[in-house]
């Protein structure tokens, strides 16, 4: 296991979450419903998709959203093919769980609590009957394999609906937390164009200061901290504590990521120039006690490698 947890990490390019690739993987073997819950950019499709793919069956991929029908999600009938050939299969259009389902493949659904719940539902019986039934057109079996694999955020997100009780039973919960600061560093090392380390220990510390500053109801996500670093690399090249030029990429990579508790753009402006002059502070004494900002459990050389392959697999 630990070691298809190595090739997990690094086939797809993964920091950490061992334990939960784990979890996830030892479920989806078990054939359980997976549903893997936490806040906004910790990571639940990244993971998801790697265990879909590692499961190496056919990935039907879903976004949910509040338009999302229990037709488009099962199947319909094409009304002018109804019209010639009446309800019959050749006049069905298979949806995704429904085509899934046939396939013995996985369902990955993004967001299953955006959905409407009349929707949600449709999947009650697919789980664990593993039969759907469609009007006019019958039942439908689900072969070996079909398995379903679901993120959403908690239920306190704007847009989310609560999961019926009979829907969470099917599932097996995986919850994700905010990574370390360690971790997240790496992230960021990985995932953005930035190789300042000054840059970017401090595009995390501000990010992570936002999760926990009472003006702020909702904090950001890493995607945050990655915004961060690369707009300050492209705009200064290399580090500097001039507050004003953070002040200003700041301003620009957490407009839509954070949630002020009563937003006006100047509380805004406040707001981040407080955590910015306290980190920045705080920084420079870390620097005058020697911390250095590397990775304490692996070293730099590895994750370059690790971003360079994730580059070239970008390209
Ligand atoms: N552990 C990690 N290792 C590497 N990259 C990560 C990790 N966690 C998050 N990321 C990166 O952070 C970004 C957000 O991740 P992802 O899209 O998987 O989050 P999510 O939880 O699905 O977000 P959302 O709630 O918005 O759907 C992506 O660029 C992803 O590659
Ligand atoms: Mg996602």
């Amino acid at each position: 296991m630990e070691t298809i947890i190595d090739k997990l990490q690094k086939d797809y390019s993964i920091i950490g979450r061992r334990e939960e690739l784990k979890s996830s993987l030892i479920a989806a073997r078990a054939g359980k419903h997976i549903l893997l819950e936490g806040a906004v950019g910790v990571g639940k499709t990244t993971i998801a998709l790697a265990v879909a793919s590692h499961l190496q069956r056919k990935v039907i991929r879903i976004d949910g959203d509040e338009r999302y029908t229990e037709q488009k999600l099962a199947g319909w009938f094409d009304p002018p093919l109804v019209l010639s050939k009446g309800y019959t299969t050749d006049s069905f259009i298979y949806g995704p769980l429904a085509s899934a389902m046939l396939d013995g493949a996985i369902l990955l659904i993004n967001e299953l609590n955006r959905m409407p719940e009349g929707t949600q539902n449709v999947l009650l019986t697919a789980m664990d009957e593993k039969i759907i039934y469609i009007p006019k057109f019958g039942k439908i079996d689900a072969k070996d394999g079909f398995l379903i694999i679901a993120t959403q955020n908690p239920e306190e997100y704007i847009g989310t609906s609560q999961l019926s009780e009979a829907l969470k039973d099917r599932f097996i919960c995986i919850t994700l937390d905010y990574q370390s600061e360690n971790e997240e560093r790496d992230i960021v090392r990985l995932r953005s164009k930035c190789d300042d380390n000054n840059i970017i220990n401090v595009a995390v510390k501000v990010t992570r200061s936002t999760r926990d500053t009472e003006e702020i109801r909702r904090g950001s996500s890493i995607r945050g901290a990655i915004d961060l670093a690369d707009l300050f690399y492209e705009s200064f090249g290399k580090f500097n504590d001039d507050i004003g030029n953070w002040l200003e990429c700041a301003k620009l990579s957490f407009l839509t990521k954070i949630e002020l508790q009563d937003f006006t753009p100047k509380k805004f402006e406040e707001t981040l120039k407080k955590i910015i002059t306290k980190t920045l502070d705080e920084y420079k004494k870390e620097k005058m006690h020697g911390f250095s900002g590397e990775r304490t459990n692996s070293p730099k050389q590895e994750i370059d490698i690790e971003r360079i392959n994730y580059l070239e697999k970008k390209k």
